[in-house]
């Protein structure tokens, strides 16, 4: 069953953060005990679209060797009622952090990796968490290759542009193949109007194309683009149709019946 999640892309701005966030919200809103990451250490953001505050111990720090998990998760429940839980581990989105972070070594690297790997035990075995959900940077980034290496499922976020699909073609090919990753692609931001009535057809051209798994796709927004990160669809829009493909997604990796 796929507990650790990662939300990774090619490029920038294909969606990812949205994804990660409400595929989290959706889960705790479906009972679940969740905990969601910001590992884009480059450009933090869940700690302005979550208004955390009051936080003085961040994802960095657990990282880093300065804390345990339990000091950088913060409970955010109150966000999401229900029967679930909601809780987020943030990246300090201080300069001085950011700069920090981008300067780390490989060895530091390998070390953040084994933190990363033991949150298995202390949150998912130990405090019986049921979903790790993991934002993170586009590219190579070390940090991503990290969040990649930990997941059970990665969610691949993509965007029709010619610069992205091949990119994101070679990643898929090279890098989650080569990691055995079990792999979701999710087409954002669809213009195509006529996406509801030809998505069957789409979905088996894109998986032939792509060669992995679709999850879903999404068509573009303009709601979504103008909240500018001010609602949590799947909490505060729960009739929008892009809620409604969120949720039919995460039930997708719940039931492991992505192909
Ligand atoms: N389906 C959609 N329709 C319209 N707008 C969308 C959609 N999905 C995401 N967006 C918007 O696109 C922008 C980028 O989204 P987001 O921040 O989630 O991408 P990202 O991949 O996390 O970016 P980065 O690589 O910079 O971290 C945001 O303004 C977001 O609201
Ligand atoms: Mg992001």
């Amino acid at each position: 069953m796929s507990k650790i999640i990662a939300v990774h892309s090619y490029k920038g701005g294909t969606g990812k953060t949205s994804m990660a966030v409400n595929i989290a919200a959706t889960l705790a809103k479906n009972g679940k005990k969740v905990c969601l990451f910001d590992l884009d250490f480059r450009a933090p953001s869940l700690f302005a679209i979550l208004k955390a505050q009051n936080v003085e111990t961040w994802f960095n720090d657990y990282l880093n060797n300065s804390c345990e998990i339990d000091k950088a998760i913060v409970d955010m429940s109150p966000r999401i009622p229900g029967s679930g839980k909601f809780y987020a581990c943030l990246a300090n989105p201080s300069t001085e952090a950011i700069r920090d972070m981008s300067s780390k070594d490989r060895k530091w690297e390998m070390r953040a990796l084994g933190r990363i790997l033991a949150l298995r035990e202390s949150l998912l075995r130990d405090q019986k968490f049921d979903y790790l959900v993991f934002d993170t940077s586009p590219g190579l980034q070390y940090s991503s290759i990290n969040a990649i290496v930990a997941a059970d499922f990665v969610v691949v976020a993509t965007t029709g542009d010619r610069s992205d699909v091949d990119g994101t073609k070679r990643m898929l090919a090279e890098l989650y193949n080569l990691f055995e990753k079990k792999t979701g692609l999710v087409l954002n931001k669809v213009l195509d109007p006529s996406l509801s009535s030809r998505k069957t057809e789409m979905q088996t051209k894109i998986k032939a194309d792509y060669k992995v798994p679709m999850l879903g796709m999404v068509p573009c927004f303009c709601e979504v683009l103008r909240a500018e990160g001010n609602f949590i669809f799947a909490q505060d829009k729960p009739d929008h149709p892009f809620t409604k493909i969120v949720a039919e997604m995460v039930k997708k990796i719940e039931t492991n019946d992505v192909n």
